[in-house]
């Protein structure tokens, strides 16, 4: 049987969680199987008008999601619902922004200046931290993972003009590399 170091990602990453509901080593094993691995491609999928959110793996401890993202693709900008979010980059080049989370129904408004993450990068962010904004850089389709501890189904939107908030819907374009009934729209 040939090896499928996606999967056994997933399996050092359940145990991980099993060993430390912290997940403290959660960020180097991203980081080491996004250095050296390739079998991912075979579970991405790019769609013209909008990046794609493709599950891996989905446990109640956390959820594996793999993005892909076009030139010029963004999400909007977005909360984590509590939950912590750790994003690795398999390819191309991944900019995240960052911004404070509005008090009085403002617009967010950035924090830092963006952030710009090559292969094998990590990031990491609550919503203790910041709301946060990705996108592929360089002009160019990147794919990335991401890590949700625990998994959320809906979150937070935010209107870079007006501030208006809105719970978003959390689809899938593929689920464990299969495009089928459970795939739908990806957005937010
Ligand atoms: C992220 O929050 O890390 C990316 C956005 C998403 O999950 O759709």
């Amino acid at each position: 049987m040939q090896p499928q170091p996606l999967l056994e990602l997933c399996q050092a990453l359940s145990g991980e969680f099993r060993r430390d509901p912290k997940g403290a080593r959660v960020a180097s094993l991203l980081a080491e199987y996004s250095k050296a691995q390739s079998d991912w491609r075979g579970w991405s999928f790019f769609a013209p008008d909008c990046y794609t959110r493709n599950q891996v793996h989905h446990e109640p401890e956390f959820e594996l999601l793999l993005l892909c993202w076009g030139a010029q693709q963004k999400s909007p900008i977005h909360n984590h619902e509590g939950q912590r979010c750790w994003m690795s980059v398999l390819e191309g080049e991944v900019v995240e922004t960052l911004f404070e989370v509005p008090s009085n129904g403002a617009p967010p408004r950035a924090k830092g200046t963006p952030r710009r993450l090559s292969q094998g990068q990590v990031a990491f962010i609550t919503d203790e931290i910041a709301l946060h904004e990705i996108a592929s850089g360089g002009g160019r389709p990147a794919v990335s993972l991401h890590l949700y501890s625990r998994p959320f189904s809906t979150c937070q939107v935010y209107d870079p003009t007006s501030g208006q908030v809105q719970v978003r819907q959390l689809g899938y374009y593929s689920v464990r590399g299969e495009r089928g009934a459970l795939s739908r729209a990806s957005r937010p």
